[in-house]
């Protein structure tokens, strides 16, 4: 199995647990990390609409609590017509920890359909760069 099946299997292995009662939108992500590892996810919803997380932001959760803190390419899954894209905060999460070439794989159930570099997702991002001149910035790593 190559880095992108890996990457759907464990996806959509996510998505089979989804909680997703409100809007019955079940979403898979599954990332893999230059290590080689792969920390997967599913989208949690609550009652209280705005609170619900979102597959991407598990699968990074995942992923920063095992220790790991880059993400190398990620794959997003649900049964969508057309195949789903992560929303723009996931975007902005992913991009915490992810190059602008890293790979951004859209899949449906039958597998991934297209590909996008994060660059292309989130242009001009604003990140940790940004923070250099705050003298009460950190370098993002916990003191
Ligand atoms: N959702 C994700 O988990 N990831 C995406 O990339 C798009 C949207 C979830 C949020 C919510 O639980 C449901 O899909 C409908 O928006």
């Amino acid at each position: 199995m190559d880095a992108l099946q890996s990457l759907f299997a464990a996806a959509m292995a996510a998505r089979s647990h989804a909680y997703a009662p409100y809007s019955g939108f079940a979403v898979g992500a599954a990332l893999l990390t230059p290590e080689g590892q792969i920390f997967s996810g599913a989208n949690v919803e609550n009652a209280a609409y705005p609170v619900g997380l979102c597959a991407e932001a598990s699968a990074i959760a995942g992923m920063i609590a095992a220790g790991a803190r880059e993400i190398s390419e990620l794959l997003v899954c649900a049964d969508s017509a057309e195949p789903v894209t992560p929303c723009g905060a996931c975007r902005q999460r992913i991009f915490e920890f992810a190059l602008p070439s890293a790979r951004i794989h859209c899949a449906d159930l039958r597998g991934a359909q297209t590909s996008f570099s994060l660059a292309s997702l989130l242009p001009q991002a604003f990140g940790a760069r940004h923070l250099v001149s705050n003298p009460n910035a950190s370098e993002g790593e916990t003191p």
